[in-house]
């Protein structure tokens, strides 16, 4: 495996490819990232991944600084799925000078559910992807669905701006007590880990309700959320929503295909998973 930094190095590395798989994480990689090699491969070759953890994404009371950075063990886990290039930049290879050219989603998905708690980080998912899309210029790119809001928006935004590359998604892998993995996972007190699979057994809950013939979504949701209070975690929002564009379904709307989406804190750390019904 290749590992390049450098924009130039990369693009002279990649001529002459043209079903380039590519998988952008920040890193720390877990079993849920090597799923999203694994999906790569079976779409394209080679597969180029990248790690950066990009600050454009981060509010200023996140944890930029305290994101897991575990570089060395990154590398060791990519050469094991073969990955033909890890594009690393630095911030400097990356944003040379101040980032002013900014991907701002539309309103009505960018500001809703993580958008409305998190402002700013889809313009900062956004415009980072069409920088690493641009260097890396692939034909397919794979996204997991845990962080289903932001493969959404991905794959609209690579749709209108007419870039060549298919956005594949791939499923969430689990932890067999159902906890969605996740970086920020190694946050958790042992005594919150334990805690942290009530957040999809919620989920799983609302689903259920939404399957067997419920349509107060409203009343759901909320039910959802109080339960998750009781047992000490802030719950940002539950939602029931249309999988085509993340907005509440109308009552007539039977038959939609749905998805519940959800955030809550467990003590310092913001969880976020989502179930399609
Ligand atoms: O999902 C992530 O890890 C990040 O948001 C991404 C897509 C790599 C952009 O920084």
């Amino acid at each position: 495996m290749k590992i390049i930094s450098s924009i130039h190095e990369l693009r002279d590395q990649l001529r002459g490819q043209n079903r380039t798989a590519f998988v952008p994480t920040m890193g720390n990689l877990h079993e849920g990232h090597l799923s999203l090699m694994r999906l790569a491969r079976q779409h394209g070759d080679p597969v180029v991944a990248s790690i950066f953890v990009n600050r454009l994404q981060f509010g200023p009371n996140e944890d930029f600084d305290k994101y897991p950075r575990t570089f060395e063990e990154d590398v060791e886990k990519l050469q094991k799925e073969n990955v033909y290039v890890l594009f690393a930049p630095t911030e400097r290879d990356l944003y040379p000078e101040p980032q002013q050219y900014r991907v701002h989603p539309p309103q009505d998905l960018g500001d809703i559910l993580e958008g409305e708690f998190r402002p700013g980080f889809f313009q900062g998912v956004c415009t980072v992807v069409m920088k690493l899309m641009s260097c890396v210029q692939p034909r397919v790119a794979v996204f997991g669905k845990k962080d289903y809001q932001q493969l959404m928006i991905v794959r609209q935004m690579c749709h209108q701006f007419a870039l060549p590359t298919d956005i594949i998604a791939a499923e969430t892998v689990r932890d067999a007590d159902g906890l969605a993995l996740s970086s920020r996972n190694r946050y958790l007190q042992p005594t919150e880990r334990a805690e942290a699979p009530q957040l999809a057994i919620a989920l799983n809950g609302v689903r259920t309700a939404v399957l067997a013939g419920d349509r107060d979504f409203a009343k759901i949701e909320q039910q959802a959320m109080a339960t998750l209070a009781a047992r000490g975690w802030q719950p940002d929002y539950i939602a029931v929503r249309k999988r085509v564009n993340l907005q509440a379904p109308a009552a007539h709307e039977t038959d939609a295909p749905l998805v519940v989406l959800a955030a809550a804190k467990l003590g310092a750390t913001r969880l976020i998973d989502n179930l399609e019904i």
